[in-house]
């Protein structure tokens, strides 16, 4: 499938077959797709949580408004992110890299991101929000439809997920077989009133 195919096709599926199962492979293989996405300065800060414990996905449906997609899809992904992978071991980030961009990159990662906790939250959730896409387009190119997810209580999920301090969550996102047609779509507003030329008015 083309790239804009996947683009068109990929709907918020809300309905999925709760005894279709995920193979490990599908699932490395969606999640190797996933890791190629970009991430400033390569600090690749996402963490997939995979909850695939049946208990759990119960546990988190009921603190996320009781949505089926969350028991039901195949795989429930919950996006979350390292606040601080920029200053864990950060030259493994550039290992391959030739030895003068290595030198140039790794200590300019801790320059950008020391002391700057905005600025660290607002890179977790661009890195979840670009991974998430890929995941979701892989997903469609697999014969698997998906559906992004915030209707959820954060606070709630960290402590059933034990979130670590320094980690945030993005997202869910639901990857299945879908087993209804996605609503029609909403409606796009018109190009011109979300494409500025240059400078807002
Ligand atoms: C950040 C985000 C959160 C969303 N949360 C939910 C959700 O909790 N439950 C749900 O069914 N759909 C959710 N959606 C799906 C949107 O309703 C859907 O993307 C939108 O209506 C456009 O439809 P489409 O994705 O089929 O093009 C969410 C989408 C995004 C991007």
């Amino acid at each position: 499938m083309d790239v804009a195919k996947a683009i068109e096709l990929r709907r918020s599926v809300k309905a999925y077959d709760p005894n279709h199962r995920i193979s490990e492979a599908e699932t490395e293989k969606l999640l190797s797709l996933a890791m190629l996405s970009p991430t400033a300065f390569n600090i690749q800060n996402w963490r997939f949580v995979l909850v695939s414990d049946p208990e759990l996905r119960k546990q988190v449906r009921a603190v996320a408004w009781d949505q089926a997609h969350v028991t039901d899809a195949s795989l429930l992904v919950v996006l979350t992110a390292d606040l601080k992978s920029w200053e864990k071991d950060p030259a493994r980030y550039w290992k391959n890299a030739p030895q003068p961009v290595q030198d140039y990159l790794v200590p300019a990662i801790g320059q950008y991101y020391q002391g700057r906790e905005q600025v660290q939250r607002d890179e977790a959730m661009r890195s979840c929000g670009i991974t998430v896409m890929t995941l979701m387009l892989a997903a469609k190119e697999m014969g698997y439809d998906s559906c992004p997810m915030d209707g959820f209580d954060f606070d709630a999920v960290g402590k059933l997920i034990n979130l670590p301090q320094d980690h945030v969550i993005a997202m869910f996102v639901a990857i299945g077989k879908g087993i209804k047609e996605p609503w029609p779509r909403g409606g796009q507003l018109p190009l011109g009133e979300v494409v500025v030329q240059n400078r807002f008015g």
